[in-house]
């Protein structure tokens, strides 16, 4: 028998307000068709004034555990992947933890960016595998309106708040690829790419925050390569193919860097759940809102084949293969 982690609940929040590529026009020296064409965005959340990172974790969460059926206490550990955390310490988890009425189990944040949702699935599911936890709450969470530099055209207009959250479960599998779970993941990182994305403040540089800083362009190819290899490593690991891939979940950053990677994967558009249109990029929180919307929407069903797959700085990227 093998332990799998398998996925009972899932779950989302969205700040309120919503802002249109029109918000933008009206401010920069930019156009609602020239962020459609290059990034397929439409539209993203921000946050309401006071509204913070661990309210929305808290929120999806609460989703996830409604959508499993179960209650906080049934839950042994939290991992919110974040950059933009409430304070520096203590960690966004511990807060989410507090905010769902748990007094036992332990939380943590894991901090890989965009990927940050990947690092952390593959984390939880080390720990169950292990047996140091039963049950996980993994949770990406994201404030990068708060980060942004409002006069950089090149970023601004990119980036959205939000959150998701994912309940894991441990349960007897086979040890085939046939189980439900977590079958394989591919983690991978290469700090020399530090400047292509990165926050230019710090706790022990500046003493501030920070804005984002990017080189899209450059970033962009070595997402579309870097992105279908890890897919490609994860599947080999899972002894999985393309064909076998029912739906491509990616982190939604650009259109044309899902559709290139897809492309490279040789796997249809039908197949990839894409809410890019909707949510902006909302790095670490971009995969467990599309994984909720794409079960809400009905295109993700028990036993469907999915792939996870993300990049961010660091740059850290890496994928995860698991049974509906
Ligand atoms: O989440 C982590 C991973 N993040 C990513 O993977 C993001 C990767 N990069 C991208 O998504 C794309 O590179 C962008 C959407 C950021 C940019 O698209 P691009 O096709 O690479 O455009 P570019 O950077 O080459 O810029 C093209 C032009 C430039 O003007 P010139 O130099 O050609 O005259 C920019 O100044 O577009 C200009 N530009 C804008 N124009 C109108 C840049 N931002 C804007 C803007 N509105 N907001």
């Amino acid at each position: 028998m093998t332990t799998r982690a398998v996925v009972r609940g899932v779950g989302h929040y969205l700040p309120e307000r919503v802002v249109p590529n029109s918000w933008f026009e009206e401010r920069i020296d930019t156009s609602d068709e020239w962020i459609r064409t290059r990034s397929g965005i439409e539209r993203r959340h921000f946050a309401a004034e006071g509204e913070t990172t661990s309210m929305m974790a808290i929120e999806a969460a609460k989703a996830a555990l409604d959508d499993a059926g179960m209650k906080s206490e049934d839950v042994d550990a939290v991992i919110v992947a974040t950059s933009t955390p409430d304070l520096t310490f203590p960690s966004c988890a511990t807060m989410v933890q507090a905010g769902l009425g748990m007094t036992g189990g332990f939380a943590f944040d894991v901090q890989a960016v965009c990927a940050g949702f990947v690092f952390a699935l593959a984390n939880a599911n080390a720990m169950i595998i292990s047996g140091q936890a039963e049950r996980v709450l993994v949770i990406g969470a994201e404030t990068f309106s708060r980060i942004l530099d409002m006069e950089d055209r090149s970023t601004c207009v990119l980036f959205g708040d939000g959150a998701g959250a994912v309940l894991l479960e441990a349960a007897e599998g086979t040890g085939e690829n046939t189980d439900r779970g977590i079958l394989a993941s591919d983690l991978n990182s290469d700090g020399r790419y530090r400047e292509m994305l990165y926050v230019d403040g710090g706790v022990s540089t500046t003493g501030t925050a920070g804005k984002l800083r990017m080189q899209g362009n450059p970033l962009f190819r070595q997402a579309v390569e870097k992105l279908a290899a890890t897919a490609d490593a994860a599947l080999g690991k899972a002894g999985l193919t393309h064909g076998d891939v029912d739906w491509i979940v990616p982190h939604q950053a650009n259109i044309r860097i899902i559709a290139g990677t897809a492309k490279k994967l040789d796997m249809s558009m039908d197949n990839v759940v894409v809410t890019v249109q909707d949510h902006g990029n909302t790095s670490a929180a971009s995969i467990p809102l599309a994984l909720s919307v794409g079960k809400a929407n009905g295109q993700i069903r028990e036993n469907d084949v999915v792939v996870v797959e993300a990049i961010g700085g660091g740059l850290a990227w890496g994928a995860v293969v698991l049974r509906w």
